[in-house]
């Protein structure tokens, strides 16, 4: 069971009475509406015009009033890379419902923002800790600024066959060996739900002067009820980005980046994010962040109450379900596994003897039913305010006829192993290896060369090789088991993946 912490989380009513607004308003939001009903004579972009100018099938689908507000950075309507009026008091109110001393809003999904966090505070050479399990926009981040990443193992689950977060232990012995660390990231929590001792590691990061940035796109939601882990600001980091879209209620791209302290400059961030960052901001995003701002400030600990509620109801009774195992508090005690977010279902489908692609697609083509995430071993399914009772019911029943239908080929009593293989060693930096001279050999010839592309599985988008590493028969191993399973591998210049671009070797001329 995740320890409560009531005493540590700042409230949201603390935050209000801090500044004199309500959570209840939403300044970007009324404003656009205000705006749309006064139904101005448009001279200005989008040319759809309120839709009139668009094909008609598209304008009846989305409806009249999400055109309205497609509208552009007019006067009066404020502006994302100067905001001075309705963005920023919207901005502010984000920032005391998360109880951030700034919040940045974002059009470009978490990935635009975890690129700013690391071009924030990372220039050409300068190191930067990081686990090796990230989302590919932080290796983005750093071939960006060119700094040097200095990976920390994240500890490995070899049961369920993934990665956990990383420990106060290895981040305190990384910084012993690298205290000139421009940063250290971390995530939090990682897709499947789990987190590590971030308390601790911001401590012991901030005993050294070192900002901490947490990759918190799976996290937007924790921050509001007590029985979730920790949230980045609650814990003390100092920058975090925050999908809102994923599961707070916005929509798809929109996403926050918080920081607070003395450690990172507001001002840096808001050049970085502005230079990331397209000029033609939308405003149907912009919105959607105000008002999901609103709904989790206002209604979060109770709508989060029931989806606890619910998860925890479903994982129970997906764990009576022969040969499947639902990950629970269970897996908690160690210094990666500190604690959990009840609302992700992580489904261990190895002991039917299928992979997790195979249940995925099983279930979409017999129940109409999607899931998040598959991958050999597990398929991933989250639980939000927005699910029922109902749907639950439907992918326990679900569950219960795939493990009759598989039963015969169920590894009974035999415990399945899994496959993950050694982390490659980093002979160039990423950036070097981005911009080096490149050629595309056979993959099967590629062991021992070093990679010039990133090679991933998305979702999760963690990559298996990013450019710089040595590539490892291992690891082409596990890339072609993905492959064959019919995961969706990603990332290289030959869809096929028949082929891998790789660092030119220069022989001497004979
Ligand atoms: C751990 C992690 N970080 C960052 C991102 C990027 O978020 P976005 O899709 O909003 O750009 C993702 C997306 O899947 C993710 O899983």
């Amino acid at each position: 069971m995740n320890k409560t912490y009531d005493f540590d989380r700042p409230s949201v009513e603390t935050g209000e009475r801090r500044e004199s607004c309500s959570q209840l308003e939403t300044p970007l939001f009324t404003a656009l509406v205000e705006h749309a009903n006064k139904n101005p004579i448009q001279f200005h972009i989008p040319g759809h015009k309120k839709g009139c100018g668009m094909d008609p099938d598209f304008r009846k689908f989305i409806g009249k009033n999400a055109l309205s507000i497609d509208l552009i950075n007019i006067a009066p309507l404020d502006d994302l890379h100067h905001p001075k009026g309705i963005i920023k008091q919207a901005q502010e109110l984000a920032a005391i419902a998360f109880g951030a001393d700034h919040t940045f809003f974002s059009v470009q999904g978490t990935s635009g923002v975890i690129m700013t966090m690391v071009m924030s505070v990372c220039g050409p050479g300068d190191k930067i800790l990081v686990p090796r399990n990230v989302h590919k926009s932080i290796m983005s981040g750093i071939v960006f600024s060119g700094a040097a990443p200095i990976f920390i193992h994240p500890e490995v689950d070899l049961n369920l066959g993934i990665s956990h977060g990383i420990t106060p232990e290895s981040v305190k012995r990384a910084l012993e060996q690298h205290p000139d660390a421009k940063a250290v990231l971390v995530i939090n929590p990682t897709y499947f739900g789990i987190v590590g001792d971030l308390k601790r590691i911001v401590d012991i990061t901030h005993s050294y002067g070192i900002p901490v940035l947490v990759d918190e796109a799976h996290g937007v939601h924790i921050h509001f009820h007590h029985e979730l882990p920790l949230s980045a600001m609650q814990a003390g980091a100092d920058m975090a980005a925050t999908s809102v879209h994923k599961l707070g209620g916005s929509m798809t791209q929109s996403s926050i980046l918080n920081i607070q302290g003395s450690l990172v400059s507001k001002e840096r961030v808001q050049m970085i994010l502005s230079m990331l960052t397209t000029t033609s901001t939308s405003y149907i995003l912009l919105a959607s962040l105000d008002t999901a701002r609103k709904l989790l400030a206002t209604e979060g600990r109770a709508l989060l109450e029931n989806t606890i509620r619910l998860a925890e109801q479903t994982r129970s009774q997906i764990n009576e379900i022969d040969d499947l195992y639902c990950v629970g508090h269970e897996i908690l005690g160690t210094d990666a596994t500190f604690a959990m977010d009840p609302t992700k279902l992580v489904i261990s489908v190895k002991n039917l003897g299928i992979t997790g692609y195979e249940v995925e697609k099983w279930l979409r083509d017999e129940f109409n039913i999607e899931v998040e995430m598959s991958d050999l071993y597990n398929i991933l399914c989250i639980i939000t305010p927005g699910d029922t009772e109902e749907g639950l019911q439907k992918i326990v029943y679900a569950l219960k006829e795939l493990s009759i239908e598989f039963k015969h080929q169920a590894n009974f009593n035999v415990e399945a192993s899994v496959f993950l293989p050694e982390i490659p060693a980093l002979a160039l930096t990423p950036r070097d290896a981005f911009y080096a001279q490149t050629e595309a050999i056979p993959f099967e010839e590629s062991a021992g060369r070093i990679i010039a592309e990133f090679i991933m599985v998305y979702p999760p988008g963690i990559p298996i090789f990013i450019p710089g590493e040595i590539i490892t028969e291992e690891n082409l191993l596990y890339t072609k088991k993905n492959i064959e399973a019919g995961l969706p591998v990603q990332g290289g210049e030959d869809y096929a993946m028949k082929s891998l671009r790789v660092i030119k070797e220069h022989h001497a001329i004979k």
